[in-house]
């Protein structure tokens, strides 16, 4: 089945260059500091931690969980639920949450409470994309790969209704 191409947003190269300084920027900032986990937020983090692990010049670990904010019609339904357990114990560590996109903030902020509640030695966040309705929120984003404007966006590990997570660009759709 053929996919309609979306319009490009951001570039494969503007990510690429980007990912690498974010990747310059964390790898800087936690030198010395021992190992840090990469605690990425499924699915759409997929292809970003994979690209930001690989650059990263600092030990790591990854470690994933899947949250579900979303139903699969794009449609905002305001909860959001831990779907999947760590399986590491994060009390004492360094921790990064790869998260591919934040757009009311609720995700990252509800995320962050409960890692909090765990005990991490520091908890950070790196986020690709930010939506501008973000930003009314108090959750703190420590690297931030781009400010978009509020559109739909795919690509890069994004998707809609789990399409179009494979593009090399970051494309936006109209979610009617
Ligand atoms: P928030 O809680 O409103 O910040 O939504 C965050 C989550 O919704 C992200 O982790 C994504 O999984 C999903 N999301 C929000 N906007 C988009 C988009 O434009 N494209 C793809 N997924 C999105
Ligand atoms: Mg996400």
């Amino acid at each position: 089945m053929k996919q309609e191409e979306p319009p490009v947003l951001i570039s494969e190269e503007k990510i690429r260059r980007r990912v690498e300084e974010l990747a310059r920027q964390v790898s800087a900032e936690y030198e010395g500091a021992g190992e840090l986990l990469l605690l990425g937020v499924l699915r759409g983090c997929f292809i970003f931690l994979a690209d930001l692990s690989r650059l990263l010049t600092i030990p790591t670990r990854v470690d994933f969980i899947t949250l579900a904010a979303y139903g699969p019609d794009a449609a905002p339904s305001g909860a959001v639920r831990l779907v999947t357990d760590l399986r590491t114990d994060i009390s004492g560590k360094h921790v990064l949450i790869v998260e591919d996109i934040a757009d009311t903030g609720n995700t990252l902020e509800a995320l962050v409470n409960t890692l909090l509640a765990m005990k991490p030695a520091t908890l950070k966040t790196c986020v690709l994309l930010r939506k501008k309705e973000c930003m009314k929120k108090e959750v703190r984003i420590d690297y931030l790969g781009f400010d978009i404007p509020d559109v739909w966006v795919v690509g890069y590990g994004l998707d809609y209704a789990d399409r179009h997570r494979a593009l090399h660009y970051i494309g936006s759709v109209k979610a009617d």
